[in-house]
Order: C-alpha cells, then sequence, then structure tokens
C-alpha cells in the first residue's frame, strides 16, 4: 500500500473515535494524524506545522509505531505530549507533561506584549522583561524571538516548567538573552537589578476557579499539571497578587500584561482601575468579544 492509503484507511476509521480538544483549535484529525505521522517517522513535529507539510516516507516498522501512537491519542493522551512538539506563535518549542502546553488563546497576550516591546525598543536599545508563570517558555521565547532588543527573565514555581523552558531556550539558541529561574511569582527578582527597571512584565496565571478544576476535560486534568490552572477559590488568587506586586519592578510608563478567563476581565480591569499605581488600564478581546488580556501601565 502507498502511505496515502495507509494514512487514509486509518483517518476514515478515526472520524468518529477521536474526541477533538475545543481549546486547541489548530488541532483537526488530519492534523492529528500527520503530526503522530512525523513523529513516527522520526520527524517530531506539532499539529500544526505538520498540517501544510506532505508526508514523509515511513518504513514497515515505523507503520507499527505509527499505530502504537495513534493508540496513544485515542487513550486520551493530548497529542503535545506524545509528538513532544507545540506550536506557539510559528515556533516549533519541546512539550511534555512537565508543563501546560501552550494554547492558541494566549498568542492574543504573545502578540500584544511583542507590540509594546518593539514600541518599547524605538526609546531603548535594551528592553527589560519578566515573564512569571513561564510554564514551557512560550512567551519568554517568542518575545525574545520577535523583538531583539528584549532581554527576558522568566520564572515558575514548579523546577519542572523550569528545567522544560531551560531546554527550549537551548533548542532555539537563546541563552544570551533568556534566562529561567524556579521561584514563587516574583521572588526570583527581589533585587535591586529588577526594581523599577523592567519594561515589561507578562504573565499567563492559572486562572480557573477550584471548583472548576475538578470539571476539566480528562484529556487535560490526567496530563496537565494542576498548577497550571488552579487559581483558587475565584481563580484569581495569583491574578490579585500579580497586580499588587508587579508596579514595584516597573519603569514609570512600563507595562503589566497577562491574561484573563472569559467572564473575569471587567472585574479585573476595575481592580486595576482602582490602583493609583497604574495610570492606564486596556484590554484585549478575543473574536468573540471576550476580554482576554489585561494591559496596566505604571504611573
Ligand atoms: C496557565 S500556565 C501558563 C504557562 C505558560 N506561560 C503558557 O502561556 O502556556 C500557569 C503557570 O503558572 C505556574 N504557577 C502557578 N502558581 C505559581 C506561582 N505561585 N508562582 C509562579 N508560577 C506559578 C504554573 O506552574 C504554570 O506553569
Amino acid at each position: 500500500m502507498f502511505k496515502e492509503e495507509i494514512f487514509n484507511k486509518i483517518k476514515g476509521g478515526l472520524a468518529t473515535k477521536l474526541q477533538l480538544p475545543e481549546d486547541k483549535p489548530e488541532e483537526t484529525i488530519d492534523s492529528n494524524l500527520k503530526a503522530l505521522w512525523f513523529t513516527a517517522a522520526g520527524q517530531p513535529k506539532s499539529a500544526e506545522k505538520a498540517a501544510g507539510l506532505p508526508l514523509p516516507d515511513i518504513t514497515e516498522q515505523q507503520i507499527k509505531v505509527f499505530h502504537q501512537l495513534v493508540e496513544k491519542r485515542l487513550n486520551n493522551t493530548p497529542l503535545a505530549y506524545i509528538t513532544g512538539r507545540q506550536c506557539f506563535m510559528d515556533i516549533e518549542l519541546l512539550a511534555d507533561n512537565r508543563a501546560l502546553i501552550p494554547r492558541k488563546e494566549t498568542e492574543i497576550l504573545g502578540r500584544k506584549a511583542v507590540d509594546v516591546c518593539t514600541r518599547a525598543a524605538l526609546l531603548k536599545q535594551e528592553v527589560k522583561v519578566i515573564d512569571v508563570c513561564c510554564g514551557a517558555g512560550n512567551l519568554a521565547l517568542a518575545l525574545a524571538h520577535y523583538t531583539p532588543a528584549t532581554i527576558v527573565n522568566a520564572s515558575d514555581l514548579s523546577q519542572e516548567a523550569v528545567d522544560l523552558t531551560q531546554e527550549n531556550i537551548a533548542k532555539l539558541n537563546f541563552g544570551h538573552r533568556v534566562q529561567v529561574t524556579q521561584g514563587d511569582l516574583f521572588s526570583a527578582f527581589e533585587t535591586d537589578g529588577f526594581y523599577e527597571k523592567t519594561d515589561l512584565i507578562v504573565c499567563n496565571p492559572p486562572y480557573i476557579s477550584s471548583a472548576k478544576v475538578g470539571k476539566i476535560h480528562a484529556e487535560i486534568s490526567a496530563n496537565e499539571p494542576t498548577l497550571a490552572f488552579d487559581g483558587g477559590m475565584l481563580g484569581i488568587n495569583l491574578i490579585q497578587n500579580l497586580i499588587r506586586e508587579a508596579s514595584k519592578f516597573l519603569t514609570k510608563t512600563g507595562w503589566l500584561l497577562f491574561e484573563v478567563g472569559v467572564g473575569q476581565g471587567r472585574f479585573i480591569m476595575n481592580i486595576c482601575e482602582n490602583m493609583q499605581e497604574y495610570d492606564k488600564i486596556e484590554s484585549v478581546s478575543d473574536n468573540l468579544g471576550n476580554i482576554r488580556v489585561i494591559c496596566a501601565r505604571k504611573k
């Protein structure tokens, strides 16, 4: 059989069996299978990258591996944890169960952060960025990739996430401009080197309420780290600390940018507006009109 025949036969059988995750719009039956095919062929790729490419040749032995990977996927292992890859803002990253799989929705925050850095770079040679709650390092690395003037310091409470970020930094050769440290929120940055010297703080925090965490789809809850989701009783514990503590690190007119959950935006904007530390509060919405990013400028 030709490879296309094998591929299409499996694809036909999978249409009713594979439940596609709603929070990963880049995943279709076709992109899942293509990513698994590439992985079995020894060329692992994310769904997004594999989707546009022709199928590579594959050996008999690799076809067996492909069948095993499909089985794994049908048993609800997230695609990115099988391929070991996830694409974020067109950058191919390493992914595994040490950290959250970077989501498409977070690209709204990533793009806004690139805008802020690009504007800051018009006025200064070096733009200093802190990425707290860095996970796999996707935001830190996207900022380094798209804005050459940035120096990024990332951190995460999870040592495992820090290790994965470190591997992504090495993979993309950004060791000279991106550093990562383990720490609770800003604890890694409590020095004069960071106070009032940071142009941008970026954060995709955990923001799901503890009650809702228990109801997340099994593919996510059984595989991705709970620490990445659980934002406490109302989902905003970490966000409240972030807003309160960030201003100490920001330069005058420096920006704090962070992602919020659907439905949280207006409430969190009110909190920011009632604080003396910030003089401009903005938001960015998704295509459906939901506020997904809040931007607060230090006075
Ligand atoms: C929603 S994930 C975001 C990961 C990544 N930045 C992204 O965009 O995919 C939240 C991250 O916050 C980290 N985290 C949770 N509580 C934290 C805390 N108190 N201090 C620092 N990081 C924390 C988790 O380990 C997780 O990696």
